[in-house]
């Protein structure tokens, strides 16, 4: 049995008053907090072993090289990728938003000719399609988006059903002959839909178009093994799986990421430059890595990924359910819709609501003033929100620290919003 109360007493940041009430926080979405241990990990790199990865022949260099790699290590392990030298499958980037975007002017890059014969698999050209669905966060949307724009493919989407989840009756429709790249998110940052992924890497591959997971919302909460999906790239950030900020990963397929050319150029990834012709590139990572990285914030996220593993995600993933199940309750109060799905299952516990009559931004007020913390607006999904006939909502999210009895606050506070604005 995981003591998750001892686990929450691991967060620092917690145990304070807001308002006058104990601080709930309910926007793990937006951000988890962080353990002690990560906190320690990232200010005892800097007391102890800073220096730059990968060059530099003093000891302290070689130190922080090994703590870089091992942390590397154990965020694969996290999700099930390839971590032995030459076989490395995580990427290190400064975000998911870095990540999707890498791999965006990376195919542009394709597009033009760059990466030679090996990297025509990811270039485009008008005709070709690009197919994303109208779950995605922003970071997917624009930047496939954008590519779509600079190459001339045809930008596509699979659309969502009533409650909000990423249709799979009409893949064949929407995932042609002539598709190239599709991107889906794996969990709905606003419905916290788990998208049913499985049909729709096998019609991304039927036709041979590489796969991209945006795996921001699903990593922190549930057990993911991009093998066993068989996915080819997954971009998540470390700072929403409770490791610091300005940092994420991209994960790769191996033979993808060898076949990928480089999208951002500088120091560290290059082996020969010349002032004549074209310089060579290094293997992946490296190829991908191009400057100095975020050490000391890879470093914590490798803590915060090992300490994941030792709580366990199958326990993780039935806490949050107990905490989801509660907070599915904002659904039974009269002029509150849950946007996403009703029914525990196949959802995470990130539940976004409207209130009838109340903007979202009053209604994150009046929350906020008995210390609950919630995250109001479009969360970066406006497709989204039109889709359920609005422009914002208010989001409650779930993490390793929340109890029932946070959820079952929220649930009680939200009882009195309609009264309070006087629309009911
Ligand atoms: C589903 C999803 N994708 C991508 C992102 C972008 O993550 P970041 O802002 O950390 O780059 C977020 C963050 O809110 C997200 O929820």
């Amino acid at each position: 049995m995981v003591d998750f109360k001892a686990i929450r007493g691991e967060f620092p940041i917690l145990d304070q008053e807001i308002h006058g009430h104990p601080l709930v926080y309910l926007d793990s979405a937006a951000t988890s907090q962080k353990p002690e241990c990560v906190i320690d990990a990232e200010a005892n790199f800097y007391r102890t072993i800073n220096a730059g990865v990968h060059r530099g022949a003093h000891e302290l260099a070689a130190r922080s090289t090994v703590a870089f790699e091992e942390a590397r290590a154990k965020v694969a392990k996290l999700v099930g990728a390839n971590a032995e030298e030459g076989q490395e499958e995580i990427v290190v980037t400064g975000g998911a938003t870095a990540g999707l975007n890498l791999l965006a002017t990376a195919f542009g890059n394709a597009s033009l000719g760059r990466g030679g014969e090996a990297a025509k698999r990811f270039a485009l050209k008008p005709g070709d399609e690009i197919v994303v669905s109208r779950a995605e966060h922003h970071s997917v949307l624009l930047p496939f988006q954008e590519l779509a724009y600079r190459t001339g493919a045809t930008f596509k989407w699979i659309d969502l059903t009533e409650d909000g989840r990423v249709r799979t009756d009409n893949l064949d429709e929407v995932i042609t002959e002539r598709t190239k790249v599709v991107a889906v998110t794996h969990v709905g940052n606003t419905t916290g839909a788990i998208t049913n992924v499985a049909p729709i890497i096998k019609r991304a591959h039927e036709v041979g178009a590489v796969f991209i997971l945006d795996a921001c919302q699903s990593v922190p909460h549930l057990k993911v093994d991009f093998h066993a999906l068989d996915v080819d790239f997954a971009a998540w950030s470390a700072h929403k799986m409770y490791g610091p900020t300005g940092v994420g990963f991209l994960y790769g397929k191996r033979d993808m990421l060898e076949a990928l050319p480089p999208a951002n150029f500088g120091g560290s990834m290059v082996e020969l430059a010349y002032m004549d012709h074209e310089a060579q590139y290094m293997a992946p990572p490296a190829r991908f890595e191009a400057g100095t990285q975020p050490v000391a914030q890879v470093v914590a996220a490798g803590v915060a990924a090992e300490w994941m593993m030792n709580i366990g995600l199958e326990n993780i993933e039935a806490h949050e359910r107990s905490i989801t199940n509660e907070l599915l309750k904002l659904g039974d109060i009269e002029g509150i819709r849950i946007l996403g799905p009703r029914e525990n299952k196949d959802r995470i516990g990130t539940v976004a609501f409207d209130v009838a009559g109340v903007h979202p931004h009053d209604v994150g007020q009046y929350i906020d003033a008995q210390g609950i913390a919630i995250r109001v607006g479009h969360h970066c999904a406006q497709p989204v929100h039109r889709h359920f006939g609005l422009y914002a909502s208010n989001r409650a999210s779930s993490g390793v620290y929340n109890s029932v009895e946070d959820a079952q606050a929220l649930v009680e506070a939200a009882k009195g919003i309609r009264k309070f604005f006087e629309v009911e």
